[in-house]
């Protein structure tokens, strides 16, 4: 079997790296030279993944069975689409239902229109003028400022982490606005993210692991938002915070969102990420990504069991999978990211870093290379985006995290890399969180506790154009 990969993330070298291991051929479409996708592809092309002409024509005189698409930027303009015209069967839904992802308004505003369980408050002011009128329904309550397109994760600001006052807030969203584009104000939730993937089919989804994200660029959870540090998953797939209770209500969530999808006339072949906030109301959804995560789909990929990688994705691909398929092994396992110093702010680009990468595979930990150019032999050059994915598991999170700490000595030069993922204290303070917030007589909610009724016009636009950033 022939697959195309589209992406040169971690993410991607990680799917590339589980087909391969299921012996199937890997070809690669990307705008980047990734070092890991590189050497194992038989085939790749150097072209902007938004590009679906050349890329469909790629595809085709490679001949091959099948495609994955990685990013969210050509799915939001209809790669899947146009491979599928091709008669590629891909993982990826097509244009129309990834604005799950592309547009959060489309998603807030079908999830509403559907009466899907899970939703924050949400308003979505239509022009400058409404937005103080918007700002003054939160009641002095902390609320988020949104830009209704994809932002690579960073276009969010969340009060009392990216901004004081609410006219701070207001002034943010008001110059969002004037850029054109939709805006969204949420209440502020509390509680503990995760991230909850499924394979989706025509038939029904596929849960896979729970993982938790790290977000923000800083140790401690400080700092800007970024796509994403690192990452960790636990053996049972649930998380330490993480219910089995919590976990079904979330795949309730994201079943219901397929349901609405498809009753709008949008099929979902793929993966539909939820971004949930574990709070005192249950998991509550912030976002959707109509992709593996990165680094979360690492987490994910390095699980499954070795060898049917190929098969799996055929069968999302061309809507069927054979559940016997579905088999995430049973261990915990830390992503974390090596970025260039001063991520998340002021990328210092360009520095040079050695990297052995056969000690840290002996080591047990997994290299997967990011946005970084192979420039000698053990030697890439940081670009401003994320690096390398060192991925290890063991039985419990804190053994997998202390691995991957134990690899970075194989790993010399400037970068910067979050120690705090994944260890005890990390796992600690994140259960005890919950736990104060789950506990009898805990401070109720400033707001109302059920779900959010439709609350905004009926969407007219929101399609791609509206990305920024
Ligand atoms: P999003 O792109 O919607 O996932 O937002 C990026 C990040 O902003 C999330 O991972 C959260 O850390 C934060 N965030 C988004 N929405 C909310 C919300 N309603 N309450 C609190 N934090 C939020
Ligand atoms: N890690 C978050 C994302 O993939 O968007």
């Amino acid at each position: 079997m022939r697959f195309l990969v589209v992406g040169g993330g971690a993410r991607e070298h990680a799917i590339g790296w589980a087909l391969a291991q299921a012996h199937a051929e890997v070809v690669v479409a990307s705008s980047n030279t990734n070092p890991g996708l590189q050497r194992l592809a038989a085939a790749s092309a150097r072209v902007d993944p938004t590009d679906q002409g050349r890329v469909v024509e790629f595809a085709r005189a490679q001949r091959v069975d099948a495609a994955v698409i990685g990013p969210e930027a050509p799915l939001a303009v209809g790669l899947a689409d146009a491979l599928r015209s091709a008669k590629i069967p891909t993982v990826g839904p097509g244009g129309e239902a990834a604005r799950i992802e592309s547009s959060k308004r489309f998603c807030r505003e079908l999830l509403s229109r559907h009466g899907v369980p899970g939703q924050p408050k949400f308003l979505i002011p239509a022009s400058v003028e409404e937005v103080d009128r918007a700002v003054g329904e939160f009641a002095g309550a902390p609320f988020v400022v949104k830009p209704s397109g994809l932002t690579a994760g960073k276009g969010v600001w969340v009060q009392g982490a990216d901004f004081t006052e609410p006219k701070e807030g207001a002034t943010y969203a008001k110059s969002l606005l004037l850029q054109g584009g939709s805006v969204l104000l949420e209440e502020k939730l509390e509680g503990e993210e995760f991230s909850q993937m499924a394979l989706v089919t025509d038939s029904g989804i596929y849960p896979m692991p729970a993982v938790q994200d790290f977000k923000r660029a800083k140790e401690g959870n400080l700092g800007g938002n970024t796509g994403g540090m690192g990452s960790y998953s636990q053996r049972d797939h649930l998380l330490p915070f993480l219910s089995a209770q919590a976990r079904e209500q979330a795949l309730t969530i994201l079943e219901r969102t397929v349901a609405a999808l498809r009753s709008e006339g949008l099929s979902y072949r793929g993966v539909l990420y939820g971004g949930f906030m574990l709070t005192a109301r249950g998991p509550l959804l912030l976002e959707y990504n109509a992709r593996f995560g990165d680094p979360e789909g690492v987490n994910v990929v390095s699980l499954y069991e070795e060898g049917d990688f190929a098969q799996l994705l055929l069968g999302v691909a061309n809507g069927r999978v054979d559940p016997n398929l579905v088999r995430f092994r049973l261990r915990a396992t830390v992503v974390k990211y090596v970025v260039p110093p001063g991520y998340g702010d002021r990328p210092q680009a360009g520095g040079v870093l050695e990297v052995d990468a056969p000690a840290i595979e002996d080591a047990g930990v997994h290299v997967f290379y990011g946005s970084v150019e192979e420039v000698g032999p053990g030697r890439v050059r940081l670009s401003n985006s994320r690096g390398i994915a060192l991925t290890a598991e063991a039985s419990a999170i804190h053994e997998a995290g202390t691995r991957v700490e134990a690899a970075l000595k194989f790993v010399k030069g400037a970068y910067y890399v979050r120690h705090d993922i994944g260890t005890k204290e990390d796992l600690a303070r994140r259960t005890e969180h919950i736990r104060q917030l789950l506990a009898p007589g805990a401070k109720p909610s400033p707001l109302p506790l059920s779900v959010a009724p439709p609350n905004a016009p009926p969407s007219s636009s929101a399609s791609p154009e509206e990305m920024i950033g």
